[in-house]
């Protein structure tokens, strides 16, 4: 049916009506007094949502323009950069380090786990010469749906004395995430997860530390350069063309979110998950993530049932019940669904859901007794 497509993607996520009307305004132009007094409002709430007192920084790119700002602000040629690694998300930070002409090594993990600490722990004590300058982690590995341990981490990393570079892209909003109580140094996002707004925002926050490495860093590139983005922060502006309507948008979202509440918004992402998880366990198929201590409650990796495809799973939902979910990533490419339960979601959401994937399962031919995921999942949502 048209307009009713619900997208269970980890990203982009629903955007709330009241964000797309206001966001459909005409442009405004971005050295005007009105953009400036928007650019006011969103900087000192993303402080709010980032638990900083740093500036928090907004590029007109996707998330991974964030990522690569952070790297390009920091690593000079040769710098060791460790990479925890936990899925694709992870490599990605690699890969950029890299291609950076940083010296990357990297822990990795089987996909579906998460970091150790004892391991982090380990290798951090081994370098006694303190060569690691940089240590590269993911909050929420999308690609897998596995939460590290960040605080954990992040105090071991602080603990050696290297630089911690996190990525919170599908977690700022949706798990707890304190950047400055948990002594994070570089913390970068994007707008088409956990903000309820369409794709084209980055975020990225450094703090006092970071920004003494960054003074030394020979190369810091011209669009994502920290300098430049500092300066127009202090000035209620931003230093080149901004996607204003997306900003506008950005505002509508941070009052909606903080009216909210971050940690009602935590909470609801917590139960949603768990919901969708006991649903998933009563009708008989088998959770990517099996230990709910590590599991996403953004987004939950689903194994199909042995005789059932992931494309027919996908097909049928979008087909029968306009709900979009993921297929897996590189490896993981028709071994494992994705269900997100990102952003703008509520109860009812995960209920129609549950009710649509019972039914394709029905339809494809799995065995269970229809009724017991939402059943499963009632209980959790009530309680
Ligand atoms: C954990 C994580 N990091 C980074 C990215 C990259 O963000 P983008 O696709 O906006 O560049 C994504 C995108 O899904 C993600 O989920």
């Amino acid at each position: 049916m048209q307009d009713k497509t619900f997208l269970m993607i980890p990203g982009p996520t629903p955007v709330p009506e009241s964000v797309l009307l206001d966001m459909a305004k005409h442009p405004i132009g971005h050295r005007s007094s009105e953009f400036s007094k928007i650019l006011e409002k969103v900087y000192s709430n993303l402080k709010l949502i980032f638990e900083t007192k740093n500036d928090v920084f907004v590029y007109t790119s996707s998330g991974t323009g964030a990522m690569e700002a952070a790297i390009s602000n920091l690593v000079n040629e040769g710098d060791k950069v460790l990479s925890l690694v936990i899925g694709n998300f992870g490599e990605r930070w690699a890969k950029i380090a890299k291609a950076f002409g940083a010296d990357v090594e990297k822990i990795s993990v089987p996909y579906g786990q998460a970091i150790n600490p004892e391991d982090l722990k380990k290798r951090l004590n081994e370098d006694v010469n303190k060569e690691i300058k940089f240590v590269t982690l993911t909050h929420n590995e999308t690609s897998t749906g596995v939460t590290n341990d960040l605080k954990t981490l992040c105090e071991i990393i602080r603990n050696h004395g290297a630089i911690s570079i996190v990525d919170g892209v599908t977690s700022v909003c949706a798990m707890p995430l304190k950047m400055d109580e948990w002594g994070i140094d570089v913390l970068v996002s994007g707008s088409q997860k956990g903000f309820m707004i369409p794709p084209g925002l980055a975020f990225l926050s450094a703090n006092e530390r970071a920004f003494e490495i960054h003074k030394n860093c020979k190369r810091s590139g011209f669009y994502f350069n920290w300098d430049a983005y500092k300066k127009s922060v202090n000035a209620n502006s931003t230093p080149y063309t901004p996607a204003v309507n997306l900003f506008v948008a950005l505002d509508t979202a941070l009052n909606m979110i903080l009216k909210e509440g971050l940690e009602t918004i935590q909470n609801r992402h917590k139960k949603h998950s768990l919901a969708l998880r006991a649903a998933i366990r009563a009708i008989n198929l088998k959770l990517f993530v099996e230990d709910d201590s590590i599991a996403s409650c953004a987004i939950t990796s689903i194994l199909p049932p042995e005789d059932i495809s992931v494309p027919d799973i996908r097909s049928t939902l979008k087909n029968d019940f306009d709900i979009v979910v993921a297929n897996g990533q590189n490896d993981l490419k028709d071994k494992i669904f994705r269900m997100g339960t990102l952003g703008f979601v509520c109860d009812r959401d995960i209920l129609a859901a549950v009710s649509a994937l019972e039914a394709t399962l029905y339809k494809l031919g799995h065995k269970f007794e229809p009724g017991s995921g939402v059943k499963a999942a009632i209980e959790i949502l009530t309680k």
